[in-house]
């Protein structure tokens, strides 16, 4: 017993110590002023430290990069919002919700987040070979458990019930730091929703997006076919989100990030 309680007391001095030296070196890489970020950062370490504990550090190989310019290098999604809230971003959307797992997370992590817009059809489609296409009652208790799981943030969110670009299109252009794509995987509706949502994110914000992948990698392997686009054509050449993602990006001259853990799903970040 007593040596559990030592050994605890020096996972927590080994914490701190690790947490406070990326903190440190981060603000000051990032010309960050360190009074005005100080709480926020004291926020993130409790957050950090109860649900990562001391693997922290391994996650953030380096954190020097040009902020508004570049993207540090992240290996999982998680890490997302604590880019955004250091940043000192405050507005976002996330396209495709599901049961709002994600956007729990992102509601949490990232606390200066004033108005966050959750975006989903929660109806079946027809040419969505997905395993998130399911059935009206259960699009139904997604979105009953989305609200249920957000009921904390409900001053912060706001719900778009409907198309990602019906929803897109109430919107005026760079009004979001923050957009994430994840609602449709085939190369057609991966297109259209970067071509309505790319506008709607301010210069030097961040769009990102989920499964960087194409059909041949995570889909093929998890039963899913996203070479169906919305439309009912194939896509033979396999694109899926990946293609789509690096053709759009490709025409818009700019640097595509992904996550590096070793993940059938990766996640695409680009700063506008
Ligand atoms: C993969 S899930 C989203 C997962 C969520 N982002 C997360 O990480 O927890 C995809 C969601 O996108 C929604 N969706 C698919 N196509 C859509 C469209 N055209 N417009 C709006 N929502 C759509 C589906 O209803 C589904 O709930």
């Amino acid at each position: 017993m007593r040596k559990h309680i030592i050994d605890r007391i020096w996972s927590i001095i080994l914490c701190r110590f690790v947490s406070d030296y990326i903190i440190v070196g981060y603000q000051k890489s990032c010309g960050l002023k360190a009074q005005a970020n100080t709480n926020t950062f004291d926020l993130y370490r409790l957050n950090f430290l109860s649900k990562q504990g001391p693997n922290f550090q391994r996650h953030f190989p380096n954190l020097n990069y040009e902020i508004g310019k570049e993207i540090p290098e992240l290996y999982k999604r998680r890490y997302l919002p604590v880019i955004l809230e250091s940043e000192g971003l405050h507005t976002g959307a996330e396209v495709g919700v599901f049961r709002g797992q994600f956007a729990e997370w992102n509601l949490e992590m990232w606390p200066s987040c004033t108005r966050y817009l959750l975006v989903d059809l929660w109806e079946h489609q027809e040419n969505y070979a997905d395993v998130s296409n399911v059935e009206k009652s259960k699009q139904d208790a997604n979105l009953k458990r989305t609200i249920a799981r957000l009921e904390r943030f409900k001053d912060r969110y706001e719900i778009c019930h409907n198309y990602s670009t019906v929803c897109a299109e109430r919107h005026k252009d760079e009004v979001f730091d923050f957009v994430y794509i994840d609602a449709r995987h085939d190369y057609k509706g991966v297109l259209q929703d970067l071509a309505y949502w790319w506008p709607l994110v301010k210069k030097g914000g961040i769009m990102a997006g989920h499964d960087f992948v194409y059909q041949r990698q995570g889909p093929k392997k998890t039963g899913q076919n996203w070479t169906v686009n919305y439309d009912g054509t194939v896509d033979h050449l396999g694109r899926a989100v990946r293609g789509a993602v690096e053709e759009f990006f490709g025409m818009e001259n700019r640097t595509i990030y992904v996550t590096k853990w070793n993940e059938d799903f990766p996640t695409w970040i680009v700063r506008k």
